[in-house]
């Protein structure tokens, strides 16, 4: 099985390569847990975290793998850049390019933003999140989660609340799960619903109540309030109120599992009895995170 030089998007990834990353970052989350110690197979090669947007999990544990790896590990940051003098992205990746990295990680709020690096450089790029396209890792590491929960993912009943239109983990979560068999569906405002519903293979769940009782996991999706700029919802307390996860909710399935990407706004989109409880596995998640970009940064490295 060959795999790709570049991650960037669950929907070009096949099956088989997903099921490898997956097989790869358990093994990977086994060493995490039991603190055993990680071999240094990508020690000697360079790796570069441009991120053009603000990220607290994805940076950090892209580079917490690169470092567990042996890799050198460099991160640029837009705001501290030249950019600020002028100098151009392209003109930008070209430079660091100059300096001969063996991989890159971008993240940029414009979709497709990956291919730019990809066409300019030479290195392996991995998609840290493009605009409102794709986060793969983050899709990646939803479906080990919901995997190591439920021991499978075929059949799964899996609900995604809230901003769908612009959220690129929607996007990779809708086209990983659906590749193994998972029933997704999508519960939101008509404003927060894509324009390309019906291409997505999904079905909408008119009430939260109805989301919650009849699914075995829900994935919480964050009011963006940067991208949302009051435009589109009436006020966040009514947002609240029809599809905020809370105690009163949960009762109506006690074994459902929550989850969400974050970062999350409490009292948004879930309250503090449902950051408590069992049923919220948020920060396992993230575990899971660095479990994933492990496997990917080290198949990377067999690619062609
Ligand atoms: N889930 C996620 O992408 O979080 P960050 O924006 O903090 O990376």
């Amino acid at each position: 099985m060959s795999f790709p030089k570049h991650i960037t998007g669950l929907k070009d990834l096949s099956k088989d390569n997903i099921e490898l990353i997956l097989s790869e970052a358990q093994s990977y989350k086994d060493k995490l847990i039991n603190n055993d110690r990680i071999e240094e197979i990508l020690g000697g090669q360079s790796v570069i975290n441009l991120f053009f947007e603000n990220s607290t999990r994805t940076r950090i544990s892209f580079e917490l793998a690169e470092k567990l790896l042996g890799m050198k590990s460099v991160n640029f940051s837009a705001n501290i850049s030249s950019l600020s003098k002028g100098e151009s992205e392209v003109d930008t990746i070209k430079n660091l390019d100059a300096m001969k990295f063996d991989y890159i990680v971008v993240r940029h709020n414009e979709n497709g933003f990956y291919q730019k690096v990809i066409d300019n450089s030479s290195a392996k790029v991995i998609n840290g999140g493009d605009g409102t396209n794709e986060h793969p890792t983050q899709g990646l590491l939803d479906m080990l989660t919901l995997k190591e929960i439920f021991g499978k993912l075929e059949g799964l009943k899996v609900c995604i609340i809230g901003n769908i239109s612009h959220s690129r983990v929607a996007r990779s979560n809708i086209y990983g799960l659906q590749k193994f068999g998972a029933e997704v569906s999508l519960c939101a405002p008509e404003v927060y619903l894509p324009d390309d519903i019906d291409e997505l293979g999904v079905n909408v769940i008119d009430s939260m109540d109805e989301a919650v009782k009849s699914n075995d996991a829900l994935i919480l999706l964050r009011v963006q309030h940067e991208r949302d700029a009051g435009k589109l919802l009436s006020s966040v307390e009514d947002y609240s109120q029809k599809y905020g996860m809370n105690e009163k909710r949960l009762g109506l399935n006690p074994d459902i599992k929550i989850l969400h990407p974050g970062p999350w706004n409490e009292g948004v989109e879930l309250d503090q009895f449902i950051l408590d409880s069992p049923n919220f596995y948020g920060y396992k998640q993230v575990t899971n995170g660095v479990a994933v970009r492990l496997a990917v940064l080290k198949l990377l490295n067999s690619s062609d």
